[in-house]
């Protein structure tokens, strides 16, 4: 026996308990010791039947990723399943927390599953930029039907234990002590008798498919895939499942795996796996936390009603400050509405709805914040605003709760110097919608306090975000790279692009929009306004707004939208204003390829992430990734901006850059010093 699984006979039942925490991932320390026991069990005349149970808090939530791209070590786990088919005697999973990926395809192994009603059952693989590698794509499809497997394959989503009864994936749920109910359930099968027929026998299911809908429902799923490999390569797989025998699709299921485990998408998409974990460790993160109980939002605009949303979803009490009773009744009735649009959609009850309105307390007066334990300004973006708000908050605020600014671009440690307790001041810096979009960057100010800034590192897990810590500079990690980023969209056009070339490398490389579209989807006033308040110009843009151009909103920005359509239509009239602008600077157009857009938009960001780091905004390269997948809609099956100039090769952006800067002079191009350090050892970190 090892220390990682264990064997103890209950009645004639063996009951095999994997033990590898956090989440039992099926290492080789544990797939060894597991063969070995099941192997011996299959030979026992005292073992009658065999349950597979895991200790701890789940399980087993995987293969281990960190094995993937190394040398296989056997045995594997799709010999562990293997020989799991080979056993007569009845083999029972018992499922508690989650069985994912090897997890399920583990207990798909065996005769009969049960599981907590609680428990969550999934193939997650797609999200790592794979499919399920160990028979999950051939036998899943013969439990619960091919449609449904085909959902949950290419979604990734796990299901509930009680879902997974009705599907036919389990064979009966429990509440309570789980490992009893399996060890009684496998003893009343060993007696009721054999023959135990293995999943991959069973083809009931399967012979019910009507191919003409699976196909057309793998169509459907295809067309959101965005260029990545992963859901394309599951939707094949499931269909071998229907339409070869048994062996030949696994052996079809398990080039697809290596092809796509080997591949830079799902390279990609497991370094993010990581990086967002990563990202939430931060120094003093074992520091006591302070209790939040009660949230305050000053400000029930655009983004303090979603910031306000996001706490009452995280079943959080929120009390929500504006200047007037009547900006407070807008807000709250855009939050109902909010909620509203949720509940039409299906995606809320009427009763979770109630629920959350009935958390909100609405006040225009600041002595309703002192019982608050985290107060969240998002006023208007004004310093002079913010210090007013933060003054006040100093007065009212209870000792010791957390002052908060969603500022986008203020300077944090002048808020924080101008109060008298600087150490509780940090910027939580949410994204638009804030109840939708998962990133918050937490700007650590100079003076906040360590167990501050780990108490809310550790909330926002708890409301569902994905936090990365950043340090005070114009715009932090992902607006000051935003700006990067976009620095040369006017000369591209001045030079001769359209905004529909632009968009459209950015679409083919894999975004999810183009900056133009992005610009009049978010409102071109917002760029403007800003501009002036810096004293910045950009001559198209700004003859844009001038123009009343607003974007969407005003059905015309750098495209037209026919009437209140969001679908961009290319406008002459901006082409022409662009040639005119063009010619006025004395500029002659030329062709400009999509490579060229992208060696100067995306390389200006990688450089402008690669300063970021050199200044310690940033503590690693990957929580700049993490900030532009969540952000930022940077394609996932590329990693993130600097996963993806590695694979871009540092030595050719910096060759790049200085090309570019030579020709233009501007300092957007001017390699950082980390970049050509990487360039030279191929490692960003010192
Ligand atoms: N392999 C290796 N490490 C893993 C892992 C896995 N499959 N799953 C989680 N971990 C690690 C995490 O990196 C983290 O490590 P850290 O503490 O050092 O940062 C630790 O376990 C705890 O993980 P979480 O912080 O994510 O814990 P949660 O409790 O929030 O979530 C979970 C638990 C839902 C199980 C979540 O970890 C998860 O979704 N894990 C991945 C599940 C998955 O993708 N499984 C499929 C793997 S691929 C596969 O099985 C291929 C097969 O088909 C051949
Ligand atoms: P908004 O204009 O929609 O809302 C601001 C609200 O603050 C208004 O309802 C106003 O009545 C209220 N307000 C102003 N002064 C106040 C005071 N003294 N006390 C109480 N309430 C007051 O603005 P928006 O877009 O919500 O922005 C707020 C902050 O969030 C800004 O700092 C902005 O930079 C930042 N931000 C905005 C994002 C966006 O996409 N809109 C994204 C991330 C941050």
């Amino acid at each position: 026996m090892s220390s990682f699984v264990s064997v103890a006979n209950a009645n004639g039942v063996a009951a095999v308990t994997i033990d590898n925490p956090p989440v039992n991932a099926l290492s080789f320390h544990v797939r060894k010791p597991l063969y070995e026991a099941l192997i011996a069990l299959r030979d026992d005349p005292a073992a009658k039947a065999i349950v597979i149970a895991c200790a701890g808090r789940t399980f087993v939530a995987g293969a281990d990723i960190t094995e993937f791209g190394k040398p296989v070590e056997q045995p594997e786990l799709r010999a562990i399943i293997a020989l799991l088919e080979t056993i007569a005697k009845p083999t029972v999973a018992a499922i508690h927390g989650t069985a994912l990926g090897g997890g399920l395809e583990l207990a798909l192994g065996c005769h009969f599953r049960v599981a907590d009603r609680g428990a969550k059952l999934g193939l997650p693989e797609v999200k790592l930029g794979l499919l399920p590698g160990g028979g999950g794509t051939v036998r899943l499809p013969r439990l619960v039907g091919a449609a449904k497997a085909l959902g949950m394959i290419v979604s990734g989503t796990p299901i509930s234990g009680g879902e997974a009864k009705a599907a036919g994936l389990v064979d009966e749920t429990f509440d309570g002590d789980l490992l009893a109910n399996a060890v009684r359930f496998a003893s009343e099968m060993a007696d009721r008798g054999g023959p135990f027929v293995p999943v991959r026998d069973r083809n009931e299911r399967l012979a019910e498919t009507v191919l003409a809908a699976f196909d057309a429902q793998a169509v459907d799923l295809a067309k959101k895939t965005r260029g990545l490999e992963a859901p394309l390569a599951c939707a094949d797989a499931v269909r071998n499942a229907i339409t070869l025998p048994f062996d030949e699709a696994l052996a079809a299921e398990r080039q697809l795996f290596a092809k796509l485990v080997s591949g830079d998408q799902s390279r990609a998409q497991r370094h993010l796996f990581f990086a967002e974990r990563e990202a939430a460790k931060v120094p003093g993160k074992d520091l006591q936390k302070r209790r939040i109980e009660r949230v305050g939002i000053v400000g029930a605009g655009t983004m303090g009603g979603g910031i306000a949303m996001a706490f009452a979803n995280g079943g959080f009490p929120v009390t929500l400050l504006e200047t007037s009773e009547e900006a407070l009744q807008r807000g709250l009735a855009m939050i109902e509405k909010n909620y509203a649009v949720s509940v039409s959609r299906g995606s809320l009850t009427e009763a979770a709805k109630q629920q959350r309105l009935g958390l909100f307390k609405g006040s225009a007066d600041y002595g309703d914040l002192a019982d608050c334990d985290l107060i969240i300004e998002a006023v208007f973006e004004d310093m002079a605003v913010k210090k007013e708000v933060f003054g006040k908050l100093d007065a009212v605020a209870k000792p010791g709760a957390i002052l908060a600014t969603n500022t986008s671009y203020l300077d944090v440690d002048a808020i924080a110097a101008s109060i008298s307790r600087p150490q509780d001041v940090l910027g939580m810096h949410f994204f638009s919608p804030a109840n939708v979009m998962k990133l918050l960057e937490i700007v650590r100010a100079g003076k906040t306090a360590p167990d501050a800034l780990a108490t809310v590192t550790d909330l926002a897990r708890r409301i569902g975000k994905v936090a990365v810590v950043v340090g005070v500079c114009h715009g932090f990690v992902g607006n000051r790279m935003l700006s990067a980023r976009g620095a040369e969209n006017e000369a591209l056009l001045l030079e001769g692009a359209t905004p529909a070339q632009v968009d459209k490398a950015f679409s083919d490389f894999g975004w999810p929009m183009g900056p133009f579209q992005m610009g009049d989807l978010a409102g071109l006033d917002i760029g403007w306004r800003n501009r002036k308040a810096r004293g910045q110009t950009a001559v198209i843009a700004d003859t844009l707004c001038e123009q009343g151009r607003f974007g969407q909103k005003t059905g015309r920005g750098w495209y037209r939208y026919e009437s209140g359509s969001r679908e961009p239509v290319a406008d002459p009239e901006v082409d022409a204003l662009i040639r005119a602008k063009a010619a006025e600077l004395g500029i002659a157009p030329r062709a400009i390829g999509a490579g060229e857009i992208i060696e100067r938009t995306l390389y200006p960001l990688v450089n402008e992430g690669a300063k970021i780091l050199e200044e310690g905004i940033a503590a690693r390269a990957s929580d700049i990734d993490v900030v532009w997948v969540n952000g930022y809609g940077f394609p996932i099956g590329k990693g993130g901006p600097m996963f993806w100039g590695g694979l871009e090769g540092a030595a050719r952006i910096v060759e790049r850059l200085e090309h570019w800067h030579h020709s233009t002079g501007r300092a957007i191009f001017e390699p950082a010093p980390v970049l050509r350090r990487l360039a030279e050892t191929g490692r960003w970190e010192g």
